[in-house]
């Protein structure tokens, strides 16, 4: 199934795949698997795969420039630069300033454009809004690029309504990718009905809160990467959020599904301009992912959705507060 970003934009699978996970950030990654876990997405006529230049610096634009060789066609390219790096002690990195400086972005692509073994970009995107330029010179390199035909669509990343606003004075804003699930619903107060009044997409990102809503997860060791450092992960929080977890999973058998399509089907049914890139590095589940789609929720198992789980209701922030304050607020 694929859904149009705006009148003129794109049309796009409204399940695509997040591949950030398969450069290690849940986990290890095996190269071979995750190339194979891309060509299945794109057999199944699923186009939409998003990366970042900092998914493990570049590996990631590597992993999909090989995984899309001889099918470039088939692929809708999301790819998002600006989060730098800085060599950290022991040989190790460590997370720089975001930078969505016009230089920087003309720059960036160059070397993205070598890794996907590619000539062009479907959407691109500043992974943050730069506190440091002004947003309109960011959107102005990016239809720079656009009319050079290096990038096809101009994203954004995490931008506040009154961003967007700005940004789209500037040119077409295709669409937004931001933080959207039955968990993290911040934008529904004031992000989702600007991008409904100016026909922008929206990207939903982290749709599953990080594999918590598959209900696989079942103790914070059961976790051996990053995620015991976000807060929905931690102490408290955890549990309460493992409690949440436990009647999704109710839902979703009295629908037939599995939780994991539950949770993506609710994104789906927030609007049509909506699609959702959940992450996984293993065919099985990008299967039971793109199934999702064949889920319909009535009106009345969005009420029941609702009412065991309104906005607000998981524990902890969505990230930690370093991170908090790097988002466009
Ligand atoms: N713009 C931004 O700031 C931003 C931030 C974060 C992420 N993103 C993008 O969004 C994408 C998705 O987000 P995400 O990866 O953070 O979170 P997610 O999609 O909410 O969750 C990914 C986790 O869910 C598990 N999972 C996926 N499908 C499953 C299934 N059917 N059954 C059981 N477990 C399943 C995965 O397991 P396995 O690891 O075993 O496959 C993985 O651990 C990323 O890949 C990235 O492209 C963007």
């Amino acid at each position: 199934m694929n859904r149009k970003f705006g009148t003129n934009g794109p049309l796009v699978s409204s399940i695509g795949l997040g591949c950030m996970s398969l450069s290690g950030a849940y986990g290890v990654a095996d190269d071979q698997e995750s190339i194979k876990v891309i060509e299945r997405a794109l057999e199944l006529g699923h186009n939409f795969l998003d990366t970042a230049d900092y998914y493990r610096t570049g590996h990631n634009e590597e992993l999909i420039g090989k995984a899309i060789k001889g099918k470039r066609d088939k692929a809708f390219l999301s790819v998002k630069t600006g989060q730098m790096f800085a060599p950290a002690a022991n040989k190790g990195f460590g997370f720089g300033p975001v930078n969505a400086h016009p230089d920087y972005l003309k720059n960036a692509i160059l070397y993205s454009l070598q890794r996907l073994k590619t000539d062009y970009i479907d959407l691109y995107t500043p992974g943050r809004v730069d506190p440091n330029v002004p947003i309109e010179d960011t959107v102005g390199a990016l239809a720079d690029m656009v009319d050079k035909g290096v990038i096809r669509y101009i994203g954004l990343s995490e931008a506040s309504a009154s961003t967007i606003r700005k940004a789209a004075t500037v040119a077409p804003i295709t669409a937004l990718q931001i933080e959207y699930s039955l968990w993290s619903r911040e934008i529904e107060a004031e992000v989702l009905p600007v991008t409904r009044e100016l026909g922008i997409g929206i990207v939903a990102y982290s749709p599953l809160s990080r594999g918590f809503l598959t209900g696989d997860i079942k103790s914070p060791e059961d976790l051996k990467d990053n995620r015991p450092n976000m807060p929905r992960f931690q102490g408290e929080n955890f549990y309460k959020n493992l409690e949440l977890v436990e009647q999704i999973k109710i839902l979703a058998a009295q629908k037939g599904c599995t939780p994991t399509q539950l949770a993506l089907a609710w994104v789906l049914a927030q609007g049509e301009h909506i699609i959702a890139i959940p992450g996984t590095k293993r065919i099985h589940k990008l299967e039971e992912n793109i199934a999702a789609e064949q889920v319909q929720l009535t009106q009345e198992d969005l009420q029941s959705i609702e009412a065991i789980m309104p906005a607000g209701i998981a524990a902890g922030t969505r990230y930690p507060e370093f991170l908090m304050k790097a988002l466009n607020g």
